[in-house]
């Protein structure tokens, strides 16, 4: 095994310090991946988008109690720590930092947070208040703790840091926030989306699809099916109908469709023109969020 596993800040400047010190010429790019653990391929695929553009890899697992709301659902939040070292490995990630949370947050929660703004407030954060804000804090500490004191090369020819950090496009929402959070407050780093990984069926691969029996596993396969028929429509300029795709969704034993809109891929706002009735023009994001058994699922998938 040739990873390094790290639990403190200090020790992971001192590591990605070093490790960048010895590339050639004593400088290199470092590639951040933060994740909550519980790792599966979409995760490898996230860390092998990073090894494959950067000098040095540095993977965060850390479940971070700032962006759950039910204490329940932060308990029984898998915790998979050999695994995800082991997976991490085989991705030929350098370092994985798994700090406690005392470690993260000195002396408890923190006072000061990030507020996500109002978008914060739409779609995953209107059923999950306060959800966006604790990620979005947790992401900015991560992004400084996980940036080198010493070490980074200058910033590319298009002027790109030597800094980059990684998130599936699966969290379209989030990314967003993370973009805008890096935009709006100049974080020195840039930020790269990397796409959603599905199983053969279509279902995107989620830590939590392990909660999931086998039929509702099975229903749980309506909402790639209705993003699909969605980018299908799209794709041909024709109406794309939203309602009957959410109709669709609905008709699934056990589903319970929370929403499907057809949003700006940038600023994530609904496009009201064009998704029912007239003929789909331009680009968009048709993102989707429903309840199946015990678990909450989102998807997304461009349009057009
Ligand atoms: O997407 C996740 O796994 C988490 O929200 C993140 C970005 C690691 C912050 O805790």
């Amino acid at each position: 095994m040739s990873i390094t596993l790290v639990t403190t800040l200090a020790d992971l400047k001192a590591v990605s310090a070093a490790l960048l010190a010895a590339t050639p010429g004593g400088a290199g790019t470092l590639g951040l991946v933060p994740t909550m653990g519980a790792l599966h391929s979409g995760h490898a695929t996230l860390a092998a988008a990073a090894v494959a553009a950067n000098d040095v890899v540095v993977a965060s697992v850390f479940v971070n109690p700032l962006q759950f709301g039910d204490a329940n659902d932060l308990a029984r939040y898998p915790r998979t720590t050999e695994a995800d070292l082991a997976l991490l490995d085989a991705a030929g990630v350098d370092i994985m930092f798994a700090p406690s949370v005392a470690e993260m947050y000195l002396g408890g929660e923190p006072a000061v947070r990030v507020t996500a703004g109002p978008l914060g407030n739409l779609y995953e954060g209107a059923s999950r208040p306060g959800h966006f804000d604790g990620a979005l804090t947790v992401v900015a500490k991560l992004l400084h703790v996980g940036r080198p004191e010493t070490g980074l090369a200058a910033p590319d020819a298009a002027g790109r840091p030597a800094y980059r950090a990684y998130f599936g496009q699966k969290d379209a929402q989030q990314l967003a926030l993370v973009r805008r959070m890096v935009a709006d407050l100049n974080f020195p780093v840039d930020i790269v989306g990397v796409p959603t990984v599905r199983d053969d069926d279509g279902l995107a691969l989620s830590s939590r699809n392990r909660f999931l029996s086998a039929e509702q596993r099975e229903s749980a396969l309506v909402l790639s099916r209705a993003l699909r028929l969605l980018a299908g429509r799209a794709a041909a300029h024709e109406p794309l109908d939203v309602a009957s795709a959410a109709e669709l969704i609905r008709s699934a034993p056990g589903v319970e469709l929370d929403y499907l809109e057809v949003v700006d891929p940038q600023t994530l706002a609904v496009r009201a023109e064009n998704c029912q009735d007239t003929p789909f023009t331009g680009e968009a994001l048709a993102l989707v969020a429903a309840t199946v058994g015990p678990v909450r699922l989102i998807d997304n998938l461009p349009l057009g």
